[in-house]
């Protein structure tokens, strides 16, 4: 029977481009898609920016554009990374849309006419200069506790102890540096502690098989009050300025972001539907019939970290809006990424950037297979580690996968003209095929990638060893041996072919080569052929590469190049001096004379910035690592001017920051931008520093 399911992944921030632990997630799901696709089953995976909310609204400001014009922005950079990492979206969309607004107007009004939407009066802090509520983040002061100052409400980083903005001494807002006064407002709340609510969800969450065990625990644990989260009424409504979705009939309010984020699972499927590409994909019913099916799946792969909006408020609101929306089939959650033991943050996104992974020529397929390699059902985190990728990529996928290939093809091209021919019993071929390709599917069904990929790579072992084995270079030497040379070949190119098969899902670019280049379909792979036996073959192509160490050093590039790139000089002699662009070398994007354009320039966001620490760094003789306040946010940035500056001098000093370059990894740590300087000839190095009256986060123009 076919199935029909709709897979969506959490919806990125549109505030900076993707992460690795966002391209984790999408290879989790992009994973699944395809295996189902591969089993004749009817797909749509659907992704979308998350436009909405205060941080995307400041950041717009900050930059001096509207915020639409920062998500189009943002939106414009998805498909360099989708397609470089061959990530299958049906359809990408935005949370800023009218379909999104007419879908979160329709549940509000739903839920209000079912009785669980209340107003509340309440008292917050608000910038009287700004003119804002302001959410906790914008919020600093002296710690209650410990007398820490600049400490943020809800943990303190000396004492670690949890406060309430209110009980913050001295607070003052991050945004102007003005001291917050309290404010009342009228709020509007979900009352998911509503006993039809409450009902619904210890039924929902204890259906077996919906949720991971240790997923439906934790949020059963929230609903009843337990752990670490206190299950309340859900405030979801913001005051003006707020870049969201208006309320109905409440002037100057609107929906919270996180009410209106997952509606844009929906919303994005609607304009998916609307554009007639699930049509084009086999579904002929309208958004509404196939949404409200009782057959249609409805499945979310999402991070460890928002386990609460999806398990608990999402479903809730789903349910009580009623017909035609649904609750989800199922959440499936995933751990974080660590490099190399070390956790990312989720907000700037260090440790791999998956641009500069594709920039410096590496295969995406080799960290799909890695990741796979790594992945279970669980949410245990997975760790990217530059050895560990390096062996599994070379031993597994070019040492015993490739390997199979590249050796039985070329005695069938040299010998047979590319006919395949198998002799006496295959029963036993057959039947290691037929188990293989029921072990892989169980596996991916059930996002157990890492059994998958271990049974394959074992499945590539025996047939390696019975290769091995039947010396087939020594065969060749003798033509009375010509028939079982065949054999032998043939049966080691149907496991290569089964083994392609079971491996699409996850390298989906190399199998359709396979699938065109060697055995001559015309078309990818679907799951039916990893039973059927190839009776010729075309000559073996170059299908993958190794990689090598120098490509993760510069993925990482904690080289001594590196480190000086954090701190870009600007020299006394001209960029265009005589000598220094050579005719016909200008890079790309820039003039012949190598000049570059206005918006060239205007993508370098240059920032004032203030000096709030600066310290040597342990092992690094020409670095500082620089502690920079942008306004609204601080960064750590590696600067090579410690023959130039004592650090105690530096504290307190604007200076201008390139603010939008990439984070890199470096020996000591991640750098998130850099430093202006001047160089010349002589030695010294002398930093940027703005006129007077300057303050922290402006653009420079
Ligand atoms: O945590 C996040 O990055 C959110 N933007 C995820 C939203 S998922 C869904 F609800 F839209
Ligand atoms: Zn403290």
């Amino acid at each position: 029977m076919t199935r029909r399911i709709f897979v969506t992944t959490a919806l990125p921030y549109a505030n900076g481009p993707f992460h690795i632990g966002h391209i984790m997630e999408y290879i989790q799901a992009d994973i699944w898609v395809r295996f189902q696709r591969m089993q004749g089953h009817q797909l749509h995976f659907i992704g979308a920016d998350d436009a909405h909310g205060a941080p995307i609204m400041l950041k717009a400001e900050a930059e001096g554009v509207t915020p639409q014009e920062l998500v189009a922005r943002i939106a414009a950079g998805r498909p360099r990374y989708l397609e470089g990492f061959h990530l299958s979206f049906d359809h990408w969309y935005s949370t800023d849309s009218p379909e999104n607004t007419q879908l979160s107007q329709d549940i509000y009004r739903r839920l209000k006419s079912a009785g669980l939407i209340y107003r509340k009066s309440v008292e917050q802090f608000y910038d009287p200069v700004k003119g804002m509520f302001l959410p906790d983040r914008y919020i600093k002061g002296e710690c209650p506790n410990c007398h820490a100052k600049d400490q943020y409400a809800d943990a303190c980083e000396v004492c670690s102890i949890v406060n309430t903005p209110t009980e913050l001494i001295e607070p003052y807002s991050t945004l102007t540096g003005a001291k917050p006064v309290l404010k009342s407002s009228e709020h509007f709340f979900f009352k998911l502690s509503d006993r039809k609510c409450v009902d619904f969800l210890e039924g929902w969450l204890g259906a077996a098989g919906r949720l991971q065990p240790q997923v439906a625990n934790k949020a059963s644990e929230w609903l009843a009050g337990k752990g670490d989260q206190t299950l309340g009424d859900w405030d979801i409504s913001r005051d003006a300025p707020y870049f969201g979705i208006p309320i109905p009939d409440a002037p100057g309010k609107y929906f919270y972001v996180w009410l209106d984020a997952p509606i844009g699972y929906l919303a994005a499927l609607k304009s998916y539907f609307d554009l007639g590409k699930a049509r084009a994909h086999g579904e002929q019913r309208s958004f509404e019939e196939f949404l409200s099916a009782p057959d249609t799946e409805q499945i979310h792969f999402i991070g460890k970290d928002i386990i609460y909006f999806h398990t608990l408020f999402w479903p809730a609101m789903l349910k009580f809006a009623g017909t035609p929306y649904k609750v989800p089939s199922h959440v499936w959650v995933h751990g974080f990424i660590t490099v190399s033991g070390e956790k990312m943050s989720k907000s700037r996104g260090t440790g791999i950037s998956p641009l500069r992974y594709l920039e410096v020529g590496m295969n995406a397929e080799w960290l799909r297979y890695y990741i796979a390699a790594k992945l279970n059902a669980s949410v245990e985190d997975l760790d990217f580690n530059p050895e560990d990728f390096i062996a599994r990529v070379n031993s597994d996928l070019i040492g015993k996968y490739v390997n199979i290939a590249s050796r039985a093809a070329n005695f069938i091209t040299r010998h047979f003209q590319g006919a395949l021919r198998y002799t006496g019993d295959l029963a036993a071929l057959r039947s290691a095929a037929r188990a293989a390709a029921d072990a892989a599917r169980e596996g991916y069904e059930t996002r157990e990638y890492g059994r998958v990929m271990r049974e394959c790579m074992s499945f590539a072992d025996s047939i390696n060893q019975y290769f091995d084995g039947e010396r087939p270079w020594v065969l060749a030497k003798d033509p009375s041996q010509a028939a079982h040379l065949q054999d032998v070949c043939s049966r080691a190119l149907y496991g290569f072919k089964v083994l392609s098969v079971l491996l699409a899902p996850v390298l989906p670019h190399l199998a359709e080569r396979v699938a065109r280049e060697l055995f001559g379909l015309e078309r990818a792979f679907v799951w039916a052929d990893a039973t059927v036996l190839p009776e010729r073959i075309n000559p073996y192509q170059h299908l993958m590469t190794r990689v090598e160490g120098r490509q993760l050093d510069a993925l990482f590039d904690d080289s001594p190049t590196g480190a000086a790139a954090a701190t870009a000089t600007i020299r006394s002699a001209p960029v265009n001096a005589p000598g220094t662009s050579a005719p016909g070398t200008a890079p790309p994007g820039t003039t012949a004379a190598g000049t570059i354009s206005i918006d060239e320039f205007r993508r370098i966001d240059l920032r004032v910035a203030r000096i709030i620490e600066a310290e040597a760094v342990a092992g690094a003789d020409k670095l500082l690592r620089l502690t920079l306040d942008l306004g609204n946010e601080q960064r750590t940035v590696f600067a090579g001017i410690k023959s130039a500056y004592d650090p105690a001098a530096l504290k307190g000093r604007l200076t201008v920051m390139v603010a939008n370059l990439a984070p890199r990894k470096m020996k000591f740590g991640v750098s998130e931008g850099m430093v202006l300087a001047a160089s010349g000839e002589d030695p010294g190095v002398y930093l940027l520093a703005p006129d007077s009256g300057a303050t922290p986060g402006m653009k420079v123009t």
